[in-house]
């Protein structure tokens, strides 16, 4: 028997047990949990038993999850289907050392985090102007992972914002270009083109229409661009003068980018001091996740109750649910770095994976998200385990009576998944309402709520920069730790080519040429009637 069979066989035995009832264990609350600074994550309103957490702890002992985290950190070629070192967390360490084949890795993320600092606080001061003087508005133009990560944290950062007003166009529908420039003046606007290859269609494509807006009102449109790349020789050839060109090793994966250059839209938006608070944030959880042991490691924990929740326990989706409005977009953040990074179904070596990759992940912030989805979370059929996530004080001290209303239903969501209503009580409460007979019962049984479903709570102090590191660098981590145990490389993502191949093949096709070779007949008439409704 294996670590797996032992963790379903204690499943099979014990995991549907009433969680609430786990809490006559005195010590349960303040166990089942993990703290880092001043950061807490609770995971005890799970069915996870002290014997489930022990064997949760062998099977990432045995995973080898330790010693692969040292080989990260320490720059091997973990990305081996790419044959690529794994260190974004280089770029949140700018005062550590570390070597690469011989080369120094540190200097140049040093130089170029300097260099960021100087046009950052160059646009942010005035000193660098557009056609029009001061820049008023940034536009970053960057799909994925050069998107996702920079406008989710210029969104969570917006107490701290300082300079001009930042947006970020992704889509390559051009209507996404079209209503973020609609009100802004070309001449006062500065655009980042943010593209760790410099090929994305989406983001080459929006950037030649950006630079066809900009031509509108400005002479010399290239010297309001900057750009953001790996693949530096690219971005000249777009006509980018050096100097506005910031550069990034292979070694960062886009989806964990917006540590280094990509997050230069943010860097603009809370200024070099605060993104270093973001820096250190980020860096403080690596520290924590390679000093603190497995059971009091919070990248750990929540990782193996990512795995417990769905290879043990088959629950195929996990939402996340931020008390936060200025975190609408970290669920969309994590949707990409769990599942691109995670939804695999070959094993490192290329054979079949034996067991459910990434789950689903999902999400919406709280308290909106109550009055959507979360019927389903608490009365459907399919039990989807819920991570909140809340700060215990909001930035509008004006405004305190929300925030309070904000924890209360944070604080009250978890308890009623656990709790859930019994049909007695039910029953009492249709009493109360003067139902009787077969009325009472059939009205009863609507409001039921079977409970014992699992959450989890990350709660901190505020959302600060430094805080939102340490919460992205835990969700990294977390990625990578469930990576390690399920033996798949979180670091590449092939599976987005042969969609990107076919739409190369198939734009020939929409623009009027004929279909590509071997399509479906469904997909044959869809394009004919394109053609057709396009006149
Ligand atoms: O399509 C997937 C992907 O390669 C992501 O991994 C990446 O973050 C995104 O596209 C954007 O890529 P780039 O930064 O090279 O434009």
């Amino acid at each position: 028997m294996d670590n797996w069979d032992r963790l379903a066989a204690h499943h099979a035995r014990q995991g549907a047990r009433d969680i609430a009832a786990l809490f006559d264990d005195a010590e349960r609350a303040a166990d089942f949990t993990v703290a880092e600074g001043d950061m807490l994550f609770d995971y005890s309103k799970t069915a996870i038993d002290r014997t489930a957490r022990e064997l949760l702890l062998d099977l990432a002992e045995a995973s080898g999850v330790a010693a692969r985290r040292d080989a990260m950190f320490a720059g091997a070629r973990i990305n081996e289907t790419e044959d690529r070192a794994v260190l974004h967390t280089a770029l949140r360490n700018p005062d550590g050392a570390l070597e690469l084949d011989g080369a120094d890795v540190m200097a140049p993320v040093r130089d170029t985090l300097a260099r960021m600092e100087r046009f950052a606080g160059d646009v942010r001061a005035g000193r660098f102007k557009g056609a029009g003087g001061r820049v008023t508005d940034v536009v970053n133009i960057g799909i994925g992972g050069s998107d996702l990560g920079p406008a989710m944290a210029v969104a969570a950062l917006a107490p701290f914002h300082g300079g001009p007003r930042v947006h970020f166009v992704s889509n390559v529908d051009g209507a996404h270009l079209h209503d973020v420039v609609a009100g802004l003046d070309p001449a006062t606007t500065l655009v980042i083109v943010c593209s760790k290859t410099f090929t994305t269609i989406e983001t080459m494509t929006n950037a030649r229409s950006a630079r066809a807006w900009m031509t509108g009102g400005v002479r010399e449109p290239e010297a309001q661009f900057a750009a953001v790349s790996s693949a530096v020789e690219r971005t000249g050839a777009f006509g980018i003068a050096p100097e506005r060109v910031f550069g990034f090793a292979d070694w960062v994966g886009g989806r964990y980018s917006v540590w280094g250059p990509v997050g230069l839209a943010l860097m603009i938006a809370i200024g070099p001091q605060r993104f270093r608070e973001f820096l250190a944030g980020g860096a403080a959880m690596d520290t924590h996740f390679r000093t603190a042991p497995l059971r009091a490691n919070m990248p750990v924990m929540l990782a193996l109750v990512g795995i417990w929740h769905n290879q043990i326990a088959g629950h195929p989706t996990r939402a996340v649910l931020p008390y936060d409005q200025r975190l609408a977009l970290l669920p969309a953040y994590l949707q990409q770095l769990e599942m691109e990074s995670n939804g695999k179904r070959v094993a490192m070596d290329g054979t079949d994976l034996d067991r459910p990759s990434g789950p689903v992940v999902w999400g919406a912030p709280g308290t909106n998200g109550q009055h959507a989805f979360y019927q389903l979370l608490h009365q459907g059929t399919q039990i989807v385990p819920c991570e909140f996530l809340v700060a215990a004080q909001g930035h509008e001290p004006a405004l305190e009576h929300h925030h309070q209303l904000l924890l209360a239903n944070c604080l009250a969501q978890s308890e009623a998944l656990m709790r859930g209503r019994s049909l007695d009580q039910a029953r009492a409460l249709m009493t109360e309402a003067g139902l009787e007979g077969a009325e009472l019962e059939r009205q009863a049984r609507h409001r039921v709520f079977p409970g014992n479903r699992p959450s989890t709570t990350l709660l901190y102090p505020a959302l600060t920069p430094e805080t939102l590191g340490r919460i992205i660098a835990l969700y990294e981590h977390r990625v990578f730790v469930e990576g390690v145990i399920l033996g798949i490389n979180s670091f590449d993502q092939w599976g987005v080519e042969l969609g990107k191949e076919l739409a190369d093949r198939m734009l020939r096709a929409v623009e009027g040429g004929p279909a590509p070779e071997g399509v479906s007949p469904s997909t044959r008439r869809l394009l004919s009637r394109v053609l057709r409704l396009r006149g």
